[in-house]
């Protein structure tokens, strides 16, 4: 699946899976494929082969990445795979009444990720539950400047 974006789920309570819904919707507006993988079943093995990702993961316990998310982030940082054919932009979620350890869980993909080369495109959307803002809108909104760019890399 070279020609298509890879978006990875890591969810406890589903909001990241309505962003991932809405971050596919937008690949196909603008003209590309997408597709959706719960990070369940996933390790490093995913990223074999290269690609451009769209990560989306939410933050639990105590800025932990959710258990859903738990082997593939283990995976990463055991078997540190070579990732510099990897492309990737990242959508975390959380809330700042975590002030501590906000979006924690995208910021832990986004090091272990660079660490092993792969590049991200574009900045991070970190979306706070506290904002009055609806996690899938801000995706929908953040998206518009994203799809574009990284539709041009799966192109190349
Ligand atoms: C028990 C619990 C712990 C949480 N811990 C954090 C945290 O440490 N940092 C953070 O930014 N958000 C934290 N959150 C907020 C969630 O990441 C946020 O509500 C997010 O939208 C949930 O997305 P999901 O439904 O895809 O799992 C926590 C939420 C719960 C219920």
């Amino acid at each position: 699946m070279g020609d298509s974006v890879r978006i990875l789920v890591g969810t406890t309570t589903g909001n990241t899976q309505y962003v991932a819904e809405e971050a596919q919707f937008q690949l196909k507006e603008a003209g590309g494929a997408a597709e959706i993988l719960p990070m369940d079943e996933l390790d490093a093995g995913v990223f074999a082969g290269g690609g451009t990702f769209l990560v989306c993961v939410s933050t639990y316990g105590y800025g932990d990445v959710p258990a859903n998310a738990k082997k593939l982030y283990e995976s990463l940082v055991k078997d540190k795979p070579d990732l510099s054919t990897v492309r990737y932009g990242l959508i975390s979620l959380g809330d700042s009444s975590h002030a501590q350890t906000f979006c924690f869980a995208g910021r832990r993909f986004d090091q272990i990720l660079q660490k092993l080369g792969a590049r991200r495109l574009g900045e991070v959307l970190n979306h706070d539950a506290s904002s009055g803002v609806m996690p899938e809108e801000a995706a929908s909104s953040w998206m518009q400047g994203w799809a574009p760019g990284a539709l041009e890399v799966v192109a190349v």
